[in-house]
C-alpha cells in the first residue's frame, strides 16, 4: 500500500504559468537538484541525518515492548510531558492512528491507558489533570533531548510532586524519562532516582524524532503497532532511495514547494489533511516546516531569510473557515491536502426527513461525501488558479502513516538543502528560550536579564 503525492494541479496546464511550474521549469529544476538524495545520502553516511536511520532499531522496538508488558495493564493514565519535538510526533502518531474516543472507552476496550498531551503551562491544562486523575494509576513520560527545557521541566515538576502525593511517595515506576543518553539535567536524575530512561539519539533532533523513542514510547503504550510504524517508514526510505529523482515524491514535493516559494511567491504552505485523525499530523508537519526552513542565515552565512509559512488546516471542518481567503484571497499559497481514500468505519446517512436538503445524501457514506467534498474544493481552487497537491494514502495504518512521516521529513531535509540552509537547528527558538530561563532566574543567566531589563525600562504603547 503505496502513498503517492499527486502534483497535476501546481502544473502551468492546471493554474496557468504565473501560479504554477510550467514542464520546462520542473524538468529544469529536477535536473539543477538531481543531486540532492545523493547529498542527503552523504550526510547520512557521515551521521548527520540520523533520523534517516530510525526505522531500523529493533534493539529500541524490542526494549520498549519489554516496558509495555510490564506496566501498560497496571496503569490507567499514560502523561506525555514535553514540548515541540518531543510532543508533537507523539500525539500524531496516536491520533492518526488509535481510537478518536479512545479516552472514553471502557479499559477492556481501551487495552491500555488513556493518553494525554499537555504540551502547554497553562495553569489550568496541568490542574485540569491533577484534578481528574488519579496518581496511583498515572505513568509520566517526560521527554525532553536537553534535559532542561523550561515549559517540559515545570509542567514535569508539578506532576511530580502530584505523584509523590499519592499512595506511592516515591514515584520512580511511574516515570519514564526519554532524554539524551549521557547529558543533560533530566538524565542525571534520572541515574540518580531510578527512572526508567530512552535515549533521543544525539544525532536526531526534536521534530525528527518521531520514529525515536521520542515518538514510539507513547504509541507503543497506546496500543500502537511501533513495529509496523517503522516497517512503513522503512519502505518509504527504501522508495526513496531507489528512485530517480523525477519519482521520488519526497525530492518533487520539495522542489514544488521550494519553486513555487522562490518563483511564483508562494510564501504559505498549507497541509490540509481530510480526514479528523490526521489533525495533530498537520500540527507536527507545520513544526517541521517552520523550524526546520524559517532561517535567517544560509549554510555559507549570508542573510536570506528563508522559509514557507506552514498553515495547518482541516477538511472539511475548514472550508467553512480557510477556503474563502485561499480561493479568493492572495494567491500566495500553495495547498497540500491528504486524500484517505478508504475511512475505517463506514457511516452511511439514513432515509429519514424527507427534503431537498437530505434525500440526495440517503444511503451515501460520510466517507464518500469527505472525498467529494475534496474532489470539489480541488477543482474550485484550481478554477481559481491556487496551485494544490494531493498526498493520496489508500487508507490510514501504521504502514501508510510511516511512509507519510518519513516522507515529510526527507522532503524537508531536501528542502533545506535547495534553500541552502541547516534544517537541524533552531537558533531562533534557542534565544526564546534563554531569555524565558532569564526572567525565571535562573543561574548563569544574569547578563541576560539585565540585559531585558534594561529594554523593557522603556515605557511600553498600550491604549
Ligand atoms: O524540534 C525541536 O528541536 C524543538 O521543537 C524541540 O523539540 C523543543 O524545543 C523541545 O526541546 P527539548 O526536547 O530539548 O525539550
Amino acid at each position: 500500500m503505496e502513498i503517492k503525492y499527486d502534483y497535476t494541479s501546481v502544473m502551468a496546464s492546471a493554474v496557468g504559468s504565473e501560479h504554477g511550474l510550467t514542464e520546462a521549469e520542473l524538468s529544469e529544476a529536477l535536473e539543477s537538484y538531481s543531486g540532492v538524495p545523493r547529498k542527503l545520502e552523504e550526510l547520512r553516511a557521515s551521521g548527520g541525518a540520523d533520523y534517516m536511520n530510525l526505522p531500523y532499531d529493533g534493539a529500541l522496538t524490542e526494549s520498549i515492548s519489554g516496558l509495555v508488558d510490564a506496566k501498560r495493564g497496571r496503569f490507567e493514565n499514560f502523561i506525555v510531558v514535553g514540548i515541540g519535538g518531543s510532543s508533537l510526533g507523539s500525539r500524531a502518531v496516536f491520533e492518526a492512528l488509535s481510537h478518536p474516543y479512545h479516552n472514553l472507552l471502557p479499559a477492556k476496550e481501551r487495552g491500555g491507558p488513556r493518553m494525554f498531551f499537555p504540551d502547554n503551562v497553562d495553569p489550568e491544562l496541568l490542574a485540569g489533570l491533577t484534578d481528574t486523575l488519579d496518581p496511583a494509576k498515572t505513568v509520566i513520560n517526560v521527554i525532553t533531548k536537553s534535559g532542561s527545557t523550561a515549559e517540559t521541566m515545570s509542567n514535569f515538576l508539578v506532576l511530580a510532586h502530584w505523584l509523590m502525593c499519592g499512595p506511592d511517595a516515591s514515584p520512580a515506576d511511574h516515570i519514564v524519562a526519554t532524554t539524551d543518553p549521557e547529558k543533560g539535567a533530566l538524565r542525571k536524575m534520572a541515574r540518580e532516582e531510578g527512572f526508567q530512561t530512552f535515549p533521543v539519539p544525539p544525532g536526531v533532533g526534536g521534530r525528527f524524532s518521531v520514529l525515536s523513542a521520542v515518538g514510539l514510547v507513547s504509541s507503543a503504550f497506546a496500543g500502537i503497532d511501533v513495529n509496523r510504524l517503522l516497517t512503513g517508514a522503512a519502505a518509504m526510505d527504501k522508495r526513496i532511495r531507489e528512485s530517480k529523482p523525477a519519482t521520488n515524491p519526497a525530492l518533487v514535493a520539495a522542489i514544488i514547494h521550494t519553486q513555487l516559494d522562490r518563483k511564483k511567491g508562494k510564501r504559505m504552505a498549507v497541509f490540509m489533511p481530510y480526514a479528523q485523525c490526521l489533525r495533530a499530523t498537520a500540527d507536527w508537519f507545520r513544526q517541521l516546516w517552520a523550524e526546520s526552513l524559517g532561517k535567517r542565515l544560509s549554510t555559507t552565512g549570508d542573510v536570506v531569510n528563508t522559509g514557507q509559512t506552514p498553515i495547518a488546516a482541516l477538511g472539511t471542518t475548514d472550508q467553512h473557515s480557510q477556503i474563502q481567503l485561499y480561493a479568493q484571497g492572495p494567491n500566495d499559497k500553495l495547498i497540500t491536502f491528504v486524500e484517505v481514500k478508504k475511512f475505517r468505519s463506514e457511516v452511511r446517512m439514513h432515509e429519514l426527513y424527507e427534503s431537498d436538503a437530505t434525500s440526495y445524501l440517503w444511503g451515501r457514506s460520510l466517507g464518500e461525501l469527505m472525498l467529494d467534498e475534496l474532489a470539489g474544493t480541488r477543482i474550485a481552487l484550481t478554477d481559481a488558479k491556487r496551485p494544490n497537491a494531493t498526498i493520496i494514502m489508500p487508507v490510514v495504518n501504521e504502514e501508510t502513516l510511516g511512509q507519510l512521516l518519513f516522507m515529510l521529513q526527507v522532503q524537508t531535509s531536501y528542502a533545506g538543502m535547495i534553500y541552502g540552509v541547516n534544517p537541524y537547528d533552531q537558533p531562533g527558538v534557542e534565544a526564546g528560550k534563554v531569555a524565558a530561563y532569564a526572567l525565571m532566574g535562573r543561574a548563569g543567566f544574569e547578563e541576560k536579564l539585565a540585559q531585558i531589563r534594561r529594554k523593557s525600562a522603556a515605557p511600553r504603547l498600550e491604549v
